[in-house]
C-alpha cells in the first residue's frame, strides 16, 4: 500500500515509517523538519513541507494518491503548550483540519491519528479505559482532544468514505532494536531520555519531580510502551481500516506501569552508572498514575505486545543515546 506519513522524520513517525517500509509498503514522508531529521527517514521519499502550506499539501497528497494517511506531525511538549497555547492549536488542531480537508479533496479516506493519554487529564480510574471522560489539563492535551472530536464528526458526516483510528499513546520510549533511529529532541523532557543523558554525563543531575504522590513509593506511575510495539499497532490499524473497520479510538499501552523511582533504578542498572538523582517538588500538571486499559486494542486489532519489558526499553534507548555521543 501507499502510505502518506506526516511527521515521519520524527521519533515515533520514523519508527512507524521504518516498519511500513520493512513490510514492503510504499512510504511518502511529509515533514517540515522542525524537530525531525532527514537521516531518520529510512525508507521512501521525503517531502520537506509543513501542513500549514495548504497548496503544497493538497498537491503532494493528490499526486501521491495514498491508500492511507498516518498523522504524527505535532508539537508535543506539555510545558511549552501552557506557555504557547496558540502554537499548539495551530500546529496540532488547525494543521490537522488542513490535512483532513486535503484528504477529503483528494479522495483519501483512511487516517491513523496520533492521539495521547493527555486527553484524559487526571484519570479517575486505573487502568483508564477509552470510555473515560476527556478532561485534558493542558493545551497539548486539549489540541489533541479537539482533533479527536473533529475526526469523530468527520467520520459521522462522511460515513464509510472517511474512517480513522485514533491511537492514544501512553509513555512511548525505547528505540529501534538495530540502533538506527531513536529520540533526538533538543532539551528533552522525557524521564527515560533525561535519565540516560544524566548517566552519560550530558546532564549533571536528574530531578525526580515529586515524592509525595499517593502511590506506593510516592513517585508518579506511567505505562511505558516500546516504540516498536507502538509501530506494530499502526500496522494493525492500517490492516483494520483496509479491511473495512469502522472508526475507533484505542489506548496504546501495556496495562501496567512503573514509578519514577523504579525507572531510575532500572536506568542505573542498565547503564551501570550510579548517576545523581535528586528528589524535588512536583512538576505542575503531572497526574499521579496513568496506565492504559488495553483490552480494546487487543480485541479490535489483535495487538500483542512483544517488548513489554522495561529493561529492553531502556537498553534500546541507551544504545541509541550512546550512539548520539
Ligand atoms: N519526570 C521526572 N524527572 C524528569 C522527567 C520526568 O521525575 O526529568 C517524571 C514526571 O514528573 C512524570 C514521569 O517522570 O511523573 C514521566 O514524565 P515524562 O515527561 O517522561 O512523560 P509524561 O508522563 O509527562 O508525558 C507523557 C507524554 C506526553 C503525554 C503525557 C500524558 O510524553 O506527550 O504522557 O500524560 F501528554
Amino acid at each position: 500500500m501507499k502510505i502518506f506519513v506526516t511527521g515521519g522524520a520524527g521519533y515515533i513517525g520514523s519508527h512507524v515509517a521504518k516498519t511500513l517500509g520493512d513490510l514492503g509498503h510504499d512510504v511518502l514522508v511529509y515533514d517540515n523538519l522542525s524537530t525531525g531529521n532527514e537521516w531518520a527517514v529510512l525508507h521512501g521519499r521525503l517531502v520537506v513541507a509543513g501542513l500549514e502550506d495548504k497548496l503544497t499539501l493538497a498537491r503532494v497528497l493528490k499526486e501521491y494518491s495514498p491508500d492511507a494517511v498516518m498523522h504524527f506531525a505535532a508539537s508535543i511538549v506539555v510545558h511549552e503548550s501552557v506557555i504557547s497555547p496558540i502554537k499548539y492549536y495551530l500546529n496540532n488542531t488547525a494543521c490537522t483540519l488542513n490535512l483532513i480537508e486535503a484528504m477529503l479533496d483528494a479522495g483519501v479516506g483512511r487516517l491513523i491519528f496520533s492521539s495521547t493519554a493527555a486527553v484524559y487529564g487526571i484519570a479517575q480510574g486505573v487502568p483508564v479505559l477509552e470510555s473515560a471522560p476527556l478532561n485534558p489539563i493542558n493545551p497539548y492535551g486539549s489540541s489533541k482532544m479537539m482533533n479527536e472530536l473533529i475526526l469523530r464528526d468527520a467520520s459521522g458526516a462522511y460515513g464509510g468514505s472517511f474512517r480513522h483510528v485514533s491511537l492514544r499513546y501512553f509513555n512511548v520510549a525505547g528505540a529501534d532494536g538495530e540502533g538506527r533511529i531513536g529520540q533526538v529532541y533538543k532539551n528533552a523532557t522525557h524521564l527515560i531520555t533525561r535519565a540516560l543523558k544524566t548517566a552519560k554525563g550530558e546532564l549533571d543531575r536528574l530531578d525526580i519531580y515529586g515524592t509525595d504522590y499517593p502511590t506506593p513509593d510516592g513517585t508518579c506511575i506511567r505505562d511505558y510502551i516500546h516504540v516498536e510495539d507502538l509501530a506494530h499497532a499502526h500496522v494493525l490499524a492500517l490492516d483494520y481500516l483496509s479491511g473495512g473497520g469502522e472508526s475507533v479510538v484505542l489506548n496504546c499501552g501495556y496495562g501496567h506501569g512503573f514509578s519514577v523511582r523504579e525507572v531510575v533504578a532500572e536506568a542505573k542498572r542498565v547503564t551501570g552508572a550510579d548517576f545523581n538523582a535528586v528528589e524535588c517538588g512536583r512538576r505542575e500538571g503531572d497526574p499521579p498514575e496513568l496506565v492504559a486499559g488495553n483490552g480494546k486494542i487487543k480485541s479490535v486489532l489483535g495487538w500483542k505486545p512483544v517488548h513489554d519489558d522495561l529493561e529492553y526499553i531502556i537498553r534500546t534507548a541507551w544504545n541509541w543515546e550512546k550512539k548520539l555521543a
